[in-house]
């Protein structure tokens, strides 16, 4: 498949994605909250409580998996990309391994991940991956993100979509600028604007063709500890001004990430986008991981006897998004 179409697909007017690649640390983490056990064995039954949801595929067009769950299968050794695959739903993988501290400038990050990318790119390819993703992190402060954390990572961004582009799988491109802190919707917007005009500059740079690429931002918000919080409306014109002025119109989707929103937030805010969106731009969608499981997760609570209440609330969730991806909520 043409990563263009891979773009137009997960695009869907009514669908988005399902970001279900927690690493092995984060989901330890969200697991010992509920004192499920964490091995290999649980990710992977929890993983497959995702997947088999019946009706998924109506508000989903793509899952994004982790290394260690694009090669995990169902109960009956069915491969979860296979299973996807018969919902018409699209699998990828996260190909980052995720974020460190770069010495002298604490506690800013790189991303991590370039390692043997190529094998990596073509085992999962061979697994059933048609796109892949990769994730920068920045703190908003004073003179945070700092300009060289930029420049690396929308660098590392880049280098990896070209890797990508090679054997046709979709680079999903996610500069994530974090809630954490204590900034403003407009200082949020600032520097929101400075990540992304940077790594379009990049991608420029590196000739990384932009029709060929997915978009997974952060909404345009106030920090965490900021004290505030503002209404839909607010968060929707901030993100589409700075969205309108530095992302080419070329770019086929975007599909926000939730960033630490509830649920309801983070669907109210997509909402709000979508209708005050101008036509002929990109098509809008989500990417969630914690707004779409978080739920989930803790209805299921590692029981079998959770294991279809956990499923209708995951379509619950879903079915939300795919109303605020339309606008109709
Ligand atoms: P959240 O929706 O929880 O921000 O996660 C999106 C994601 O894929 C993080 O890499």
């Amino acid at each position: 498949m043409d990563p263009e179409d891979i773009a137009k697909q997960i695009g869907h007017p009514q669908k988005g994605i399902l970001a279900a690649d927690w690493s092995v640390g984060t989901a330890t983490k969200k697991f010992e909250k509920f004192s499920i056990p964490t091995d290999g064995e649980t990710r992977r039954k929890y993983r497959q409580l995702l997947f088999t949801t019946e009706g998924l595929e109506n508000y989903i067009s793509a899952v994004i998996l982790h290394e260690e769950t694009i090669k995990q299968k169902t109960d009956d050794g069915v491969l979860f990309t296979e299973v996807l695959k018969e919902k018409g739903i699209l699998s990828g993988v996260r190909l980052d391994i995720g974020q460190e501290e770069l010495p002298g400038f604490s506690p800013e990050q790189i991303t991590f991940g370039l390692d043997n990318i190529r094998r990596r790119l073509l085992e999962y390819k061979n697994l059933g991956a048609v796109f892949a993703k990769w994730r920068a992190a920045y703190f908003i402060g004073d003179s945070k993100p700092a300009r060289e954390i930029i420049d690396a990572n929308s660098t590392l961004l880049a280098i990896y979509s070209l890797f990508c582009l090679e054997v046709d799988i979709l680079p999903i491109i996610e500069p994530d600028v974090l809630m954490d802190g204590s900034h403003s919707l407009e200082q949020c917007a600032v520097k929101t604007e400075e990540v992304l005009t940077r790594l379009f500059q990049k991608l420029s740079d590196f000739k990384v063709d932009r029709k060929k690429i997915l978009l997974k931002p952060s909404m345009v918000l106030p920090g965490k500890e900021s004290g505030s919080k503002s209404i839909p409306s607010d968060v929707a014109s901030a993100t589409l001004s700075v969205f309108e002025k530095v992302v080419p119109v070329d770019v086929p989707t975007i599909a926000f990430l939730s960033g630490g929103q509830t649920l309801e937030e983070a669907s109210a805010n997509l909402n709000e986008i979508e209708k005050m969106l101008k036509p002929g731009l990109w098509q809008v969608t989500f990417s969630f991981a914690r707004a779409l499981q978080e739920t989930v997760l803790e209805m299921w609570r590692g029981h079998d006897e959770n294991w279809k209440m956990s499923q209708e609330k995951l379509l619950e969730n879903a079915r939300l998004c795919s109303l605020a991806r339309q606008g109709k909520l």
